[in-house]
């Protein structure tokens, strides 16, 4: 029999792709739906049968009764926020304790690594990286330090364990003179998550994803955040904590990399970013502000205004590159509709020095774009390729020959019949 392939379905510059958009065109053709990374600092909005979904850390083929959904080990997880979050897909109906398996391996996100996330930020002044608030960074050092506590250890001496870890943030919080902060409440919360989360098959699901495969399965690996805000090839420091890129589907999921098949990059027509950190393509005028409105650009997790700017092909050919990109998928081009010229940034300059490649400080580097006619035509009704405006197709063609990857899904608006699939 022939072995099932691993597909990434990825972002690929800052996250905020609307990659939920898309799921549902992509999950019917899988077995499996897999996260592989991050965490609650993800928000993937989905609009299924009518009703509007945000997920934070459930794989989105929970939807479909016929899918095994994973959290694998190179997530985090914070039992509070997933209780909150399932329960509420489980009132609305969905039966996951039989379909959604968590690693054992993964790491959990105490209320203390949340205190910790912010007493560090406090401590960057000026520097912050303007984390979403929800302990990531904390918990993956943690998990790098060899001290953190992981969902099997839910299953023996819980209790003891957590409270050891609790003592060593607080002593590290007092030693950061953080002490204004009161989890009570949400201690309460967490713990009670923990029961919760224990009533759900808590696995080696490494050994179930390789025995799926096996027998011939197809797996989607869905991923979170984006290829820039990855700790390895994003722009570091101003990063998430975990690998984002396609390499972290192997080992957030024990699988090999022959396993890996298409490799879908998701960008979106303009360019954001929320959080601090370099981003050379940001429009500080009434451009970025009128991208900002008519994209709806803010935070799905924080509320905070994206930061926006035009198409980054510097920032997608290193994307490209890193993940082994096959197919890309482009969201959100009718955002552009109005603009009577549409920039590409083409390469970076600083101190008279121009490069087409991503550089390792990406610090106080200015865009050089190219110029393109904007199709001023509403492409929101349109359902083929055949009805598009000239311009556009050529925006489309210009973005493929120089990414040298092919576009194979363009959106066009935010419903699903908005999708045009080559
Ligand atoms: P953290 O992941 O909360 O530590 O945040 C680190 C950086 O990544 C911050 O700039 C966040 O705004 C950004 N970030 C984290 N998750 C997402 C996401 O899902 N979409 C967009 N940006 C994110």
């Amino acid at each position: 029999m022939n072995k099932g392939k691993v597909d990434a379905l990825l972002g690929i510059v800052f996250g905020d792709e609307g990659k939920g958009k898309v799921v549902d065109y992509f999950t019917p053709k899988y077995d499996v739906v897999a996260r592989f990374a991050g965490g609650p600092n993800a928000g993937h909005t989905i609009i299924f049968e009518g009703k509007k979904f945000v997920l934070r850390s459930i794989p989105s083929g929970i939807f479909d009764e016929g899918k095994l959904n994973i959290i694998g080990n190179g997530c985090v997880i914070a039992p509070d926020l997933f209780m909150a979050e399932a329960k509420e897909l489980e009132s609305a109906g969905y039966d996951l304790k039989s379909r959604l398996h968590i690693s054992k391996r993964a790491h959990l996100i105490l209320p203390t690594h949340r205190v910790l996330d912010r007493a560090f930020e406090v401590a960057k002044g000026k520097n912050k990286v303007g984390t979403t608030g929800k302990g990531i960074g904390p918990t993956y050092s943690e998990k790098a330090s060899r001290t953190g506590l992981r969902v099997g250890d839910i299953l023996e001496n819980f209790e003891q364990k957590y409270r050891a870890l609790k003592a060593k943030h607080e002593q590290q919080l007092i030693d950061l003179h953080y002490t204004d902060y009161n989890i009570d409440e949400e201690e309460k919360l967490w713990l009670e998550g923990i029961k919760y989360m224990s009533e759900f098959p808590l696995t080696d699901t490494e050994i179930e994803l390789n025995e799926a495969l096996r027998q011939g399965k197809n797996v989607l690996a869905e991923g979170a955040q984006g290829t820039m805000l990855d700790i390895d090839h994003g722009t570091y420091p101003f990063v998430s904590s975990s690998n984002t890129v396609c390499g972290g589907v192997c080992t957030g999921l024990g699988v090999a990399p022959n396993t890996i098949g298409e490799v879908y990059g998701i960008f979106k027509a303009y360019s954001t970013r929320v959080g601090s950190g370099p981003f050379p393509v940001e429009l500080f005028d009434e451009t970025g502000d009128k991208i900002r409105e008519i994209g709806h650009e803010y935070g799905a997790v924080t509320g905070r205004n994206r930061r926006c700017g035009w198409v980054d092909l510097v920032a997608l050919k290193y994307a490209i590159m890193v993940n082994g990109v096959t197919q890309l998928i482009m969201m959100k081009s009718d955002v552009l509709d109005t603009f009577a010229t549409i920039r590409a940034c083409v390469a970076y300059e600083k101190d008279g020095v121009t490069t087409e490649t991503m550089p390792y400080d990406t610090e106080g580097w200015q865009a050089v774009y190219e110029d393109l006619p904007g199709w001023q035509t509403d492409l929101t009704k349109m359902t083929s390729e055949a009805e598009f405006p000239q311009a556009f197709k050529d925006y489309v063609k210009y973005l493929e020959d120089r990414l040298e990857t092919p576009i194979t899904i363009l959106s066009v608006g935010p419903d699903r019949a908005q999708t045009i699939v080559r």
